[in-house]
């Protein structure tokens, strides 16, 4: 099947470094992606090469099946952009700007498609009013709305949620997930990793402009991730069972065991604990975290990236 978005050692230079260098990547139709990283690690720069914000170095960006240096129009308008930054012409009005917008992408007017949007993103009582006496996160609500009012096939979301309240995050993670439900397929970065987590069906890490990895969320949760076990003793344990691997508190009350791929499964440990009629009072479970894995891939990164002299 065609991709929806493949790129193929994209580069992309600046005077005094190299915000992208050689990326490749395939986005696939209806999936949600999620681009992961530091501050200045390139995901912007990525995301503004394929919309046409950036001019890359080198390397190739193919939309929809179409090469962008051999029509770098028609593909775009199948292309929606949450950006980073609120950059939008203040003396319209909200359903004004959204009108401009489908407009712009070459689209029939389509009033019931901003009375969509404006509801989902809870725009509604805002329709008639100008853009500049908006709040920042009713600026915010109206820039996705933009990125979305032409119905594109492929959307980026440029940390569409940072710094703004816990509702928009809300209606707009369900409003993400109804896209996907629709065929439409996402990217997006962000820095809520619990987000991410969530939402995504793939996840690729990218640093110092190098994709670093790329894999499908479950496997690297499965691979990489790190659940740990707790158990609390209602009186002080001697010993641990033979062959029982994991941590007795130096007060013998607490006992920890870290499950990761190829370690016993907690569960196992646990049993063993019960089996030895050892005096288990709590057992608490902490999840495997996306955010441990990407700090632990972006640390091992660094440390093999041989240091200039
Ligand atoms: N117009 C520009 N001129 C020079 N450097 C830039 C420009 N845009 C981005 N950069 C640099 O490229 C790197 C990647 O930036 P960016 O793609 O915005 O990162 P991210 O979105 O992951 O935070 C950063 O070091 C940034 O300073
Ligand atoms: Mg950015």
């Amino acid at each position: 099947m065609t991709a929806v978005l493949e790129v193929e050692n994209l580069t992309k230079r600046f005077p005094t470094m190299t915000a992208l260098d050689s990326v490749s990547l395939r986005i696939e139709a209806g999936e949600i992606f999620a681009l992961l990283g530091p501050n200045g690690a390139g995901k912007t720069t990525l995301i503004g090469s394929v919309c046409g914000l950036v001019k890359k170095t080198s390397g190739r960006i193919s939309l929809f099946g179409t090469d962008l240096d051999v029509d770098s129009l028609s593909p775009r308008y199948r292309v929606g952009l949450v950006p980073q930054e609120i950059n939008f012409d203040p003396f319209f009005t909200v359903r004004e700007a959204l009108r401009i917008q489908q407009g712009y992408f070459g689209q029939r007017r389509d009033d019931a498609r901003i009375d969509e949007l404006l509801a989902a993103l809870s725009l509604s009582s805002k329709a008639d009013a100008q853009t500049r006496a908006l709040s920042g996160g009713m600026k915010r609500r109206l820039l996705i709305a933009k990125a979305l009012v032409h119905r594109p096939k492929l959307v980026f979301l440029d940390e569409p949620t940072a710094g703004v309240d816990v509702e928009l995050r809300r209606d707009l993670w369900n409003y993400v997930r109804k896209l996907k439900a629709e065929g439409t397929t996402v990217v997006l970065t962000t820095h809520y990793l619990e987000e991410a987590e969530e939402l995504a069906d793939r996840v690729g890490v990218i640093n110092g402009g190098k994709l670093l990895l790329v894999e499908e969320k479950a496997a690297l949760m499965q691979r990489l991730g790190e659940r740990s076990l707790t158990v609390k003793f209602t009186a002080p344990v001697a010993a641990l069972p033979q062959g029982v691997a994991g941590t007795l508190a130096s007060d013998s009350l607490s006992f920890s065991f870290v499950e990761r791929s190829g370690t016993p499964r907690a569960a196992e440990v646990l049993s063993a604990l019960f089996a030895a009629k050892l005096p288990v009072g709590d057992v608490a479970m902490q999840p495997a975290k996306l955010e441990d894995i990407l700090v632990r891939v972006l640390s091992e990164s660094r440390a093999h990236t041989p240091v200039a002299p």
